[in-house]
C-alpha cells in the first residue's frame, strides 16, 4: 500500500489494504510454507530476538501471508476512522476470543454478556471461565437501566463481551450506548463482528476497544477456510501483552487459509452488498407467509433491534432467522425439501445456507434453555446468499409447508 494516495472508497481498499509489493515481484502475496526464517549472521538472529530489528523469525510467532491479512482487516476496520488497530490472525474464532478473554480476565474477575451468544462462545463462558474463577454474568444487554445497576453493583466485572448482530436470533445491541456505559465504569469492551464484518458495522467508531472476528464466514466469504482474527487499537498492548499471549498459546493461523481469506476479502463489498439486498427481498417474502409465524430480520420495522441496527450498521445484513408455525416436524420437513439452498450450518458463503438449530446445533440443549435464548422448535437460520433473488425465492416456496 502506498501510503501518500491514500484510498477514499471502502472497495478499494478492500482490494488493496495490506499488500506490499513482493520481492520478487509476485502479483499476488505469495502462500509463505516456511516453518521459520533465516539470518544472514548469528548477530542478525540476536537483533531479531532482542526486537531492534524487524524482520520474521518462526511462522507460530508471524508469517507474511498472515501479515497481509492481518492487516488488510485492521485497515477497513478503522476505514475513515482517525486511529490504526492491529490484527493477529487466528487459527479460528474461537482461538481469537480465547486469546482476548485470557489476555483480559483473572482469578475473581467477572464478565458481563448478553443472552443470545454464538455456541462455542456461551460455552467459553459459562463452562470454561467458570474453572478459571472467572464468572460471567448474562443479562439482556438492550436494557441499559438494568445494565448500569448491574454494572454499579458489582466491581469484579471487569469486561463487556458483545456480539452484534448475534448468533442465532440476530438480536442486536447498543455499541456506542455500551461503550460509554463500560468506560464509565472502566469495563474492557469486545464485539464480535462476525455477522456485520467491517463493511457494514465498525464498532472501533463507538469507542470498543477489541474486535473479534470469525473470518471463517463473511471475510472469508466462500467457506473454504476455518479462520479468527482478535483486533485491537491500543498498539502497545496488542504488539506486547497480548502477541506474547497468542504466540505461548499457539493458535496461530496458517499461510494457505490466510491466502484465501486475502482472496475473499477482495470482493466484501460487492458481496455484502448483494447479500443484504436478497436478504431484505427475502425477509418481506417470508413475513408475507402463512406458514410463518415470525421472521427475525433487524431490516424488517417489525424487529424490536431494527433501529439500533439501523443507528450502526450500513445495511442490516445478510443473516435472518424466522419460525414455522409447525413447530419439530414442520422445521425438518421444510428442511428436507430444499432444493439450490444448501442444509448446513455456517455461514458467510455465497450460496444461501439454512439451518434448523432445534435438530442440529442446538439438538441436545434442554428445551426451557433454548427458549431462553430465542431458540424455539420451528426456528430456521438462513444466511442469505448471493445467488439471483427468483431462485432463492422459488426454493423456498416450494420447500414451506402448503396451507
Ligand atoms: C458469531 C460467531 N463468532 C464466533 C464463531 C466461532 O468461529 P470459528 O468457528 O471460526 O471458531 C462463530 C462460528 O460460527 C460465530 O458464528
Amino acid at each position: 500500500m502506498n501510503k501518500s494516495f491514500p484510498l477514499t472508497g471502502w472497495g478499494s481498499l478492500a482490494v488493496h489494504g495490506g499488500h506490499k509489493k513482493d520481492p520478487l515481484y509476485a502479483h499476488q502475496v505469495p502462500i509463505y510454507a516456511s516453518s521459520s526464517y533465516v539470518f544472514d549472521t548469528a548477530e542478525q538472529g540476536m537483533r531479531r530476538f532482542d526486537g531492534k530489528e524487524e524482520g520474521y523469525i518462526y511462522s507460530r510467532w508471524g508469517n507474511p501471508t498472515l501479515t497481509e491479512a492481518e492487516e488488510k482487516i485492521a485497515a477497513l476496520e478503522t476505514f475513515q476512522l482517525d486511529m490504526e488497530a492491529k490484527g493477529i490472525l487466528h487459527a479460528s474464532g474461537m482461538a481469537a476470543i480465547t486469546t482476548l478473554l485470557l489476555a483480559h480476565l483473572k482469578p475473581g474477575d467477572k464478565i458481563i454478556s448478553h443472552y443470545s451468544l454464538y455456541g462455542g462462545t456461551n460455552d467459553i463462558l459459562g463452562k470454561v471461565l467458570p474453572g478459571l474463577q472467572i464468572s460471567p454474568v448474562i443479562s439482556d444487554l438492550r436494557d441499559l437501566t438494568k445494565t448500569e445497576d448491574i454494572l454499579k453493583a458489582d466491581p469484579a466485572i471487569k469486561m463487556m463481551y458483545l456480539e452484534t448482530p448475534a448468533n442465532p436470533t440476530i438480536q442486536c445491541v447498543d455499541l456506542e450506548e455500551l461503550g460509554r456505559l463500560a468506560k464509565k465504569y472502566n469495563l474492557v469492551t469486545a464485539c464480535d463482528n462476525t455477522f456485520a464484518t467491517p463493511y457494514l458495522q465498525q464498532p472501533f467508531r463507538y469507542g470498543i476497544d477489541f474486535i473479534v472476528h470469525s473470518t471463517t464466514k463473511f471475510l472469508n466469504g466462500h467457506g473454504t477456510a476455518i479462520g479468527g482474527i482478535l483486533l485491537g487499537t491500543d498498539l502497545s498492548f496488542m504488539n506486547g501483552p497480548c502477541t506474547k499471549l497468542h504466540r505461548l498459546l499457539g493458535g496461530n493461523a496458517n499461510p494457505f487459509d490466510a491466502f484465501l481469506l486475502i482472496q475473499g476479502m477482495k470482493t466484501l463489498e460487492i458481496r455484502m452488498d448483494r447479500h443484504c439486498r436478497n436478504a431484505m427481498e427475502v425477509a418481506a417474502f417470508l413475513e408475507a407467509q402463512p406458514s410463518v409465524a415470525r421472521v427475525n430480520y433487524t431490516g424488517l420495522a417489525s424487529h424490536p433491534d431494527h433501529h439500533t441496527a439501523l443507528k450502526q450498521m450500513r445495511h442490516p445484513g445478510a443473516m435472518l432467522s424466522f419460525e414455522l408455525k409447525g413447530g419439530l416436524q414442520s422445521g425438518i420437513d421444510f428442511m428436507n425439501k430444499l432444493q439450490m439452498c444448501v442444509r448446513t450450518v455456517s455461514l458467510g458463503t455465497c450460496d444461501t445456507l439454512l439451518s434448523h438449530p432445534a435438530s442440529m446445533t442446538h439438538y441436545s440443549v434442554p428445551k426451557e434453555e433454548k427458549e431462553k435464548y430465542g431458540i424455539t422448535d420451528g426456528l430456521i437460520r438462513m444466511n442469505v446468499g448471493i445467488e439471483n433473488l427468483a431462485d432463492i425465492i422459488h426454493d423456498l416456496g416450494q420447500a414451506l409447508p402448503a396451507d
